[in-house]
């Protein structure tokens, strides 16, 4: 056995067919005497000559390996699989739509657990994996969440509020408040009236749970890790039947305001970047979304 950077390769079983040179990113092997050597440095630990090897000759060692044991499902990811139609793939994006009104009951804790499971299936910057994910599995821990965000909005639309400040701020060239004031003062006002009376949820719109896709220090790419990890969520969440909403205006609080984090416990030196709430839908949509024709260049 040869072993380097938690890549073992059996050179009993390797026939030198080569394959894991030209999967290898970081062309960290070579043939010497007809067999495959790791002569370079493995960084990423990717796993792609392991799962290419044609005779399973290489190991590669992941510390703290996920098992990938579904508690609602198994999915057939073997060589034998079948390619998921694209029909069915597209028509799943397609019908997925932000839901806002959720009927009463919570999301079993094994579903969110899967839907955690099923975002680190996405791909991340090097593949450094440095994410985090909180889940918040009742509609009274929303609710704490909730109170803490709209703490923040309280605080954030005092200031907004003073006109001095936002003329201030925007002489030294900082135009964020007054943006601010001009955008959203006044409909979060409306909310946090409806809020503080506890008539209408226009935060989470009635979420009884959320998963919270963060990053951890080190990344390479930490916000476009958290959001594959967070569109998988949200298409596996169709797929289970959930309804899903992204809630920007939390991941504002909580990137604003460690206070909101520390309420669920979130470490200061982890950055949210998506906000998922859950929930089973109480409205059906009868068609998809519509969407405007993007900008498309050729060149
Ligand atoms: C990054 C992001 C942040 C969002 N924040 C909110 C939010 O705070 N509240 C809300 O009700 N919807 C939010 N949405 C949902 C969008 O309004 C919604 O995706 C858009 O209107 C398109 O509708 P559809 O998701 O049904 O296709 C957010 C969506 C994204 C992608």
């Amino acid at each position: 056995m040869v072993a380097s950077a938690g890549v073992i390769i059996d050179p009993d079983r390797c026939d030198g067919c080569g394959v894991c040179l030209r999967v290898c990113p970081a062309r960290a092997f070579s043939l010497v005497a007809g067999r495959a050597g790791l002569t370079g440095e493995c960084r990423l630990g990717c796993d792609h000559c392991a799962a290419a090897c044609p005779r399973a000759a290489i190991t590669v060692e992941i510390p703290e390996p996920e098992s990938f044991a579904f508690a609602g499902f198994e999915p057939s990811v073997g060589p034998e699989r079948r390619p998921v139609a694209l029909a069915d793939l597209v028509a799943l994006m397609r019908v997925r739509r932000s839901c806002r009104v959720y009927r009463d009951g919570e999301v079993p804790l094994s579903q969110l657990a899967d839907l955690v499971r099923i975002a680190i299936t996405a791909p991340s910057g090097t593949n450094s994996q440095l994410w985090s994910f909180t889940i918040i599995p009742t509609r009274e821990k929303m609710l704490l969440f909730g109170r803490a965000v709209a703490a923040f909005y309280e605080r954030l639309n005092r200031l907004a509020a003073k006109a001095w400040l936002r003329k201030l701020l925007k002489i030294c060239g900082r135009r964020e408040l007054d943006d601010y004031y001009r955008e959203y003062y006044a409909s979060v006002c409306e909310g946090l009236e409806s809020w503080r009376q506890g008539s209408d949820d226009r935060l989470f719109h009635g979420a009884p749970a959320a998963i919270l896709v963060a990053s951890r220090p080190g990344a390479s790419c930490p916000v476009e890790d958290a959001l594959m990890a967070s569109q998988n969520i949200v298409l596996a969440a169709e797929s289970m039947g959930l309804g899903s909403c992204l809630i920007g205006f939390a991941v504002e609080a909580l990137r604003r305001d460690r206070r909101v984090g520390a309420v669920l416990g979130i470490p200061s030196q982890e950055k949210v970047h998506a906000v998922i709430a859950l929930g089973r839908p109480a409205v059906s949509f009868r068609r998809p979304a519509a969407r405007r024709r993007a900008p498309v260049r050729i060149v």
